[in-house]
């Protein structure tokens, strides 16, 4: 077992990491439910979109990818040339699980000339299958731009999919997939939160159920979140989503507090529910980045008919969500 994160563990680690970050000439992106440490040193920190845009356009020679697997595949997908080095293999994603590519190729073959959109969180498998992909981000544009004549699939999340439904009117067939740490919140837990605190926003993410989002004032990804809690007058504000993006927020939004969402079984705000912890997210430390730079490894490797394959429909998503807004840079 590592020894725990002192302030001077966390700073001699910190420094390891930024001396091998310079020697590799590497970038270093974070997903928004990063621990606060890893978030704190790395270059970019942001949501699927904008770190799919910050790959597609680094000059790096090395992407170190703080996130899930399925975002460092995203990745190596759109820099087949560059190494890309993940601190934990091993974090997954309940979405992906939920859509084996075996189980969409005969679902896809059952219903010939279907327009499969698919969320990022899949496989790299799952998304050579796609026509499209999309992020929370940009859903709604990915799915208003989806040719008219065809029947629309969308996997593998029911909840975001049932949102972009409602949003756009488009009808689509909706995989039965869903994140688990999302589908924890629940309507009830949220309206006592609400009632007590009735001068705060309610935000969630479009991977929570119906029932939650009806109650939330704003639905969207997690860096809409910093937009819409920086441009609120409101001060303090309920975030239905993994507990990784309250440091974000606080950092963006000095003054400002943000309350988790809980779910039934916590009934006060200051009860940490450790139901909103992506376990994925968390298996990321600041041990396993400095180990994953100094040894490349583990690294994403991908067959070459896939890594094309799979490019297509994420350039496609690329093009359609073009001048959408890149996350903070530092
Ligand atoms: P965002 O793209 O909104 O950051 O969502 C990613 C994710 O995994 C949500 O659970
Ligand atoms: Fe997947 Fe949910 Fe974790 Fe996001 S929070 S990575 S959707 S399991």
């Amino acid at each position: 077992m590592s020894p725990p994160l002192t302030p001077a563990r966390r700073d001699a680690l910190s420094r390891e990491i930024l001396r091998l970050k310079a020697d590799l000439n590497a970038v270093i992106l974070a997903h928004n439910y990063q621990v606060p440490e890893i978030q704190d040193l790395a270059d970019v920190v942001g949501d699927s979109l904008g770190l799919s845009q910050q790959a597609a356009g680094t000059s790096a020679d090395v992407i170190v990818f703080c996130g899930v697997h399925f975002m460092a595949e995203t990745a190596k997908i759109l820099n087949p040339e560059k190494v890309v080095v993940l601190p934990d293999k091993a974090a997954g994603c309940s979405l992906e699980e939920s859509c084996p590519a075996d189980e969409l190729r005969a679902f896809q073959a059952a219903h010939p000339g279907i327009y499969t959109i698919s969320y990022i969180n899949c496989s790299a498998e799952v998304k050579a299958l796609s026509d499209v992909i999309c992020t929370s981000g940009n859903a709604v544009r990915i799915v208003q731009a989806a040719p008219v004549d065809r029947e629309l699939l969308f996997v593998p999340d029911e909840n975001l999919g049932a949102w972009v439904r409602e949003q756009t009117g488009r009808p689509m067939t909706l995989w039965p997939g869903n994140c688990y740490v999302h589908v924890e919140f629940t309507q009830g837990a949220l309206a006592r939160l609400r009632h007590r605190f009735p001068d705060a926003p309610v935000v969630a993410h479009p991977e929570c159920t119906q029932p939650v989002r009806v109650l939330a004032d704003e639905v969207c990804s997690t860096e809409k979140m910093v937009t819409y809690c920086r441009q609120s007058p409101a001060q303090r504000f309920i975030i239905a989503t993994e507990i990784g993006m309250l440091h974000r927020l606080q950092k963006e939004c000095p003054g400002k507090t943000f309350m988790p969402a809980v779910t039934d079984s916590l009934p006060a705000p200051t009860d940490r529910c450790r139901c909103s912890e992506c376990k994925f997210m968390k298996l990321n430390t600041l041990e396993k980045l400095r180990d994953c730079m100094a040894r490349l490894a583990p690294q994403i490797h991908l067959d070459d008919p896939i890594l094309k394959r799979a490019r297509l429909p994420i350039d496609r998503m690329l093009e359609i969500s073009a001048p959408a807004r890149a996350p903070v840079s530092r």
